[in-house]
């Protein structure tokens, strides 16, 4: 059944069931054939709403903060890994009965936490920085000259290692099998004895196995033979893969200005509602939109905030827009209701899932408690 969005409350974050699902099986596949576990980053997608569908394809979870490792351990069962930039001294017994595998960032944080750690069963492992700048953004790439995100070869003091029995690295964001490959290169290269000693090897996120054109042969040769060279199990996280292209953000046309240009005012929000399109920055993909130009009628697609750049771009479209059209932003549930916020009082999006029997289920709708609550 089509999706209809005047059927939904707007703005509406929707996740398409069956678009979610596919992707899902995908990974699953792709953790079949190569051997590898593939786990959900919540840092990229954390709709609990949609859990159990995800848990029937994927064992468990990684955290990066107490918050996400109980919502992982609450709402989706299976195992809990947690990485984190820093652990506060007040989170760590929390984190270790929260989680299955532990990553420290630094020696340091080994140090301070180990104890603890070990003590619970947890199994843990370090953080290494390959230092190979497969990703050109400075704002993702967390191989970044002066990155403080894991250990680089120069500082991994290995009489220090006692007790890991793990090593993690994240070097990747929207990247190909051919990426994964130049930074497994750049891992081996600078830690290669050191993962002959080690039982599990995190490959982090930024794995793009869900993209019309992944190569996902490639991937799944390059964890093979990574796993048979090493002896090791292989654990990949990627949080937007699971989530890509399979959800819209519904939103109306509120308002017809001009200054200009036409001017199209929606009730939502670059800045608000989905932050990426300024940071990334990233430009959504709209039904029925092209780019300026191509069709009859253009408009600046405005948000909501008084933010003088809140805006999400420039759009032609066949016919005038109308107030009271509804407009899909494509690809919209993955980083975006895990960043979103309440920037001038904006109510937040609502929540919902289109059925793969056609019908619409409202997981939620925000309000001003929503609002009030995370300020006093
Ligand atoms: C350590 C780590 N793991 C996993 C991910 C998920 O990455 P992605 O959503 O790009 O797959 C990230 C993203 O920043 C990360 O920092």
């Amino acid at each position: 059944m089509s999706f209809d969005p005047y059927a939904v409350p707007s703005p509406c974050y929707v996740a398409e069931e069956t678009k979610l699902r596919a992707n899902c099986a995908l990974l699953k596949r792709v953790a079949e054939e190569s051997g590898a576990e593939i786990i959900l980053a919540l840092k990229g997608f954390a709709m609990w709403g949609v859990f159990p569908i995800v848990r029937e394809y994927l064992p468990g979870v990684t955290a990066s903060s107490v918050n996400e490792a109980r919502l992982g351990a609450e709402e989706f069962g299976g195992e809990v890994h947690y990485y984190a930039p820093v652990i506060l001294d007040h989170e760590i017994d929390e984190v270790v009965k929260l989680s299955h595998h532990l990553v420290f960032n630094s020696l340091s944080q080994l140090e301070r936490h180990r104890a603890k750690a070990l003590a619970a069963g947890v199994k843990i492992g370090v953080r290494v920085n390959p230092q190979c700048a497969v990703v050109k953004t400075d704002l993702y790439n967390p191989c970044v000259r002066f990155s403080r995100l894991g250990i680089t070869a120069a500082e991994l003091d290995e009489t220090r290692l006692d007790g890991i029995t793990g090593l993690h690295f994240h070097a990747l964001c929207e990247n190909s099998a051919d990426e994964l490959e130049e930074a497994l290169a750049a891992v081996e290269a600078k830690f290669g004895p050191l993962i002959h000693t080690m039982e599990w090897v995190n490959f982090g996120g930024g794995h793009h196995i869900t993209r019309d054109g992944y190569d996902t042969a490639k991937l799944v040769r390059l964890v093979k033979a990574f796993r048979e060279k090493y002896g090791v199990k292989v654990i990949l996280e990627p949080g937007e893969a699971i989530a890509l292209n399979a959800g819209v953000l519904v939103a109306s046309v509120v308002d017809l200005i001009h200054n200009e240009i036409d001017i199209a005012m929606l009730d939502t929000s670059a800045a608000a509602h989905m932050p990426d399109v300024l940071e990334m920055p990233y430009r959504p993909e709209i039904a029925g939109g092209e780019r300026p130009g191509m069709k009859a009628h253009t408009y600046r697609l405005g948000g909501m905030t008084c933010l003088a750049g809140d805006y999400i771009g420039d759009y032609s479209f066949d016919a005038p827009l109308k107030i009271g059209d509804r407009l899909l932003f494509g690809d919209a549930l993955h980083y975006s209701m895990v960043k979103n916020n309440t920037f001038n009082g904006v109510p937040l999006p609502s929540i919902g899932i289109w059925n793969a029997d056609g019908a619409f289920t409202l997981l939620k709708s925000f309000g001003y408690e929503d609002y009030k609550g995370r300020l006093s």
